[in-house]
Order: structure tokens, then C-alpha cells, then sequence
């Protein structure tokens, strides 16, 4: 059977674009702002996704389109079996970013409607409350999983690529009304310096790597979602010019998400190291504030908004699984997206539990550094900030030293007019060889090393 494609090179990007923006531009990336001191987080966030993360997309892309195939099976049609098992720890990777995100996707959901019936949720007693109440997370976990695999099993062309230009829009939309709401508040001034004036003397050792992962899950690197969404491009596409556009998008609309944020934020004088209750404590304060009427409108429009980042992103997530499925157990493509589904939402039922619902899982683990876990931090822990590093670095020690620039190059050069070998594929190359294995390397050695066993190279190197 023919594989699905999608339809054109706008279609990929959009898809692609939708898969980078998410929870991780509009809930993670102010907070981490916030925390980071401003600005200056701001600076090297966007340094890290241009020198770094760009020539890794280039390499997922490229390694995805030239296999064909999903991330396991990409690495066997290439020719090389022995390194399939970054193919797996992709796919396992996947199935577990998404047990949580999927959480983190259903309580966005859950806002959005509670507001819309005039339950502002506002402050961290109301929250912690709305997070423990299991039976309601996990009917909107359902839905919310429900609604990916139902797009995802309509196929590349009629679910993924649709979806993304139906979305994708609306999201660009629904962020510049909210916006421009927010720059109209007393005080938006301030939250804007806070957010675009630098003060380099916050730059600490923690800031950068918290940039560094930041830049990387933004743009779902590092466990085979671009090399799937890859395996569906056209022969005949610009790979460089696409990740361009996508690291571009994917920057931009988070870029923007600061625009209204800290402007909410700064327009109740609220702290702004709030941390992951930012979004969920802080703003629902703000809109209520706003008073019932105008509140309810730009509250819900707010976590709408966040509902579709989301949702783009676990359809991404959800179709490394069910690309494994199918082409590896050769399923079809409905049966393979349902049960991907139905495994991923059993996994992520203790992160759903961990919030308040379960003892044992609220306070999960202690770890020798990083201090007491639930469940879901957990998993996160292991899977964003262990196992994407992880999946970076060896990506791109395979690309450079095992498949080859050459064969990197011959991939790129399809889909340009033959004026290949440019400052930009030359500048790819160079990345993916030195800063991208040393950058990634690095990154996953202080997590483990900081997290697990509690030596801290980022207090003693670099504060
Ligand atoms: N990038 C998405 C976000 O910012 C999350 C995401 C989707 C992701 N697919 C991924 C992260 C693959 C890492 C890998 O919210």
C-alpha cells in the first residue's frame, strides 16, 4: 500500500509547526521565563533553538524522508540495525511525555470549561482541588485522547494535516486578540520590560540549562517525532528551508505567548517565579479580576487557546506509537491508533492519580537530588529531561559519524534546485558533528548526575 503523505510542503510545516507548539510554548515557557529572570532566559532560549535544535530537525527530518518509515523501522532501512534502539527509546519516550502531557492537556481543557461557567479556579487551593478530582481529569484525560486518536486515525492527509490547518490558524488568531487585551492593562508596560529587556547579570549555570531543555522539547526533538512526521514528506521538498520555517514558528508563537502573559501577570503585581502554577493559579486570579463578563470571555478564550496548542502536540506524540504500529506490526492504521491510545492512557493513570488523589503517588519518590517527586514528575523527569537529551545525542553522533554527512547531504539536496552546499548545510553539518553530541551530552550528564545522585556540576561550574 501506498504511504500517506501529506499533501504539500505547507502541510508538513503546519503539521510539524503544530507538533513544536504546545503546552511547552504557552504553559512551560513563560514560567521558565518567569523563573529564569526574564529576558536574559529569553536570549539564550533563542540561541540554543537556532544553533542547536535547528540541525537536529535538519537530521530528523532528513533521516525520517529517506527511511520512509517510523523511528525503529528507520533505522533497520537505513542499514543499520545494531542503533534501532534509539528508534525504541523514541517510541518509548513518546508513550511516556504523552501519559502526562495528556494530563497536563485535559486540566488546560478542564479550565477552559469551568470558566466558561464562571468558575474562575483562581489561587492554589482551588487548583490543587481541581487536579485531585480524579473522576473529572480523567473524563477529560478520555476526551482529550480520545479527540488525538480520532484525528490521527483519519490518516496524514485527512487527520494530522487537516487538523494542523484548521489550528493552527485559529491559534495564531485567538493569541493576537488576547494580546492586545493584554497590553491593555495598567501595568502591561512593566511586564514587557521584564520580558524583553535583558539583564545579563541573571545568567546563571541553572538558567542555561533549563534553556537548553526548554529550546529542545519546544521543538519535539530527540525521540523520533520529527523523523515520523519526516517519513511522510515529499521527495521533492525543501528540508532546510521547512525547518527553518518550523524552528521560526515554533519560536514566534512563543515568543508571543510572553506578549500576553507578562503583562496579565505584571497587571496584578503577582510574583513572576510562580513556577507551573503560573498558568494555572496566577492567571485564572487575573481573569477574574477582569469581572464576570470580560473575565469569562478572555479567561476561556485563554484556555482554549492552550487546549489547541495541545492538542496538535499529542497528536504528534501519539503518532510515533501508532507509526511503530503499523509499519513495524503491520496493524492498520485505525486499530493501531486505538491502541496506542488505550496503552498510553493506562500508563499515564498513576500521573493522572499524582496530583492529590493518591498519597504514594503525590509524593512518589525521593531522589537523591532533586528532592521529593510525584508520579508525574517523575515521569517527566526521566522522559523530558533524561531520555530527549538522550535521544539528541545519539541522533546526532549517528548522523555525523555512523550514516555519514555525505548521506545527510544527498538527502537535503533533493529538494533544492542542485545550489546545495550553502553556509546553512555547512553550518548543519559542523553542528551535528561537535555542538549538537557535546551540548546534548552535557545536558543529560548533569541531569542524571545533578538529579539522581545529587552532585550539582551546575552549582559548583557555573553559577
Ligand atoms: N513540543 C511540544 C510542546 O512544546 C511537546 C511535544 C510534542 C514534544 N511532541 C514532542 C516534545 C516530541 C518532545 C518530543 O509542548
Amino acid at each position: 500500500m501506498q504511504r500517506d503523505r501529506f499533501s504539500s510542503r505547507l502541510g508538513f510545516i503546519l503539521a510539524a509547526a503544530g507538533s513544536a507548539v504546545g503546552l511547552g510554548n504557552i504553559w512551560k515557557f513563560p514560567f521558565e521565563v518567569g523563573q529564569g529572570g526574564g529576558a536574559a532566559f529569553v536570549f539564550i532560549y533563542l540561541i540554543f533553538c537556532f544553533v542547536l535544535c535547528f540541525p537536529v530537525m535538519v537530521a530528523e527530518i532528513a533521516i525520517g524522508r529517506k527511511a520512509q518509515l517510523n523511528p525503529v523501522g528507520a533505522f533497520k532501512a537505513l542499514g543499520y540495525s545494531n542503533w534501532v534502539f534509539i528508534g525504541y527509546l523514541g517510541v518509548i519516550c513518546g508513550v511516556l511525555i504523552l501519559s502526562f502531557y495528556n494530563v497536563v492537556a485535559a486540566w488546560a481543557f478542564g479550565y477552559f470549561i469551568d470558566i466558561l461557567f464562571g468558575h474562575f479556579l483562581s489561587g492554589e487551593i482551588a487548583f490543587n482541588e481541581f487536579v485531585s478530582d480524579y473522576i473529572k481529569i480523567g473524563a477529560y484525560s478520555i476526551l482529550f485522547m480520545g479527540g488525538t486518536a480520532f484525528i490521527i486515525s483519519r490518516g496524514i492527509t485527512e487527520g494530522i494535516e487537516k487538523a494542523a490547518k484548521i489550528i493552527m490558524p485559529l491559534l495564531l488568531i485567538m493569541i493576537l486578540i488576547l494580546i492586545i487585551y493584554a497590553l491593555t492593562l495598567p501595568n502591561a508596560i512593566e511586564g514587557i520590560k521584564f520580558y524583553i529587556i535583558p539583564d545579563f547579570t541573571q545568567i546563571t549555570g541553572k538558567v542555561i540549562y533549563s534553556a537548553l531543555g526548554q529550546a529542545f522539547f519546544s521543538l519535539s526533538l530527540g525521540m523520533g517525532a520529527i523523523i515520523t512526521y519526516g517519513s511522510y514528506f515529499s521527495k521533492d521538498s525543501n528540508i532546510i528551508h521547512s525547518a527553518i520555517a518550523i524552528t521560526l514558528m515554533d519560536v514566534g508563537v512563543a515568543f508571543l505567548a510572553g506578549f500576553m502573559i507578562f503583562p496579565f501577570v505584571f497587571y496584578q503585581g503577582i510574583e513572576t517565579t510562580g513556577g507551573a502554577g503560573l498558568i494555572f493559579m496566577t492567571l485564572p486570579r487575573v481573569f477574574e479580576a477582569l469581572g464576570p463578563q470580560l473575565g469569562i470571555i478572555i479567561g476561556s478564550l485563554f484556555f482554549l487557546l492552550l487546549s489547541f496548542a495541545a492538542l496538535t502536540s499529542t497528536i504528534s506524540l501519539l503518532e510515533v506509537p501508532t507509526a511503530y504500529l503499523v509499519d513495524e506490526k503491520k496493524i492498520p492504521r485505525k486499530t493501531a491508533t486505538w491502541i496506542a491510545a488505550i496503552i498510553v492512557f493506562i500508563i499515564g493513570v498513576p500521573s493522572l492519580l499524582s496530583n492529590g488523589a493518591i498519597e504514594s503517588l503525590t509524593h512518589f519518590v525521593t531522589l537523591k537530588g532533586a528532592g521529593e517527586k510525584s508520579f508525574m514528575d517523575f515521569i517527566g523527569l526521566i522522559a523530558n529531561d533524561t531520555f530527549l537529551p538522550l535521544g539528541g545525542f545519539l541522533l546526532s553522533i549517528f548522523v555525523s559519524y555512523v550514516w555519514k554527512k555525505e548521506n545527510l547531504n544527498k538527502e537535503i539536496a533533493l529538494g533544492t534546485d542542485g545550489s546545495s552546499g550553502n553556509w546553512v548545510e555547512g553550518y548543519v553539518d559542523i553542528a551535528l558533528t561537535y555542538i549538537c553530541p557535546l551540548l546534548l551530552g552535557a545536558m543529560f550528564t548533569i541531569t542524571v548526575l545533578d538529579n539522581f545522585f545529587g552532585i550539582s556540576l551546575l552549582n559548583r561550574v557555573l553559577s
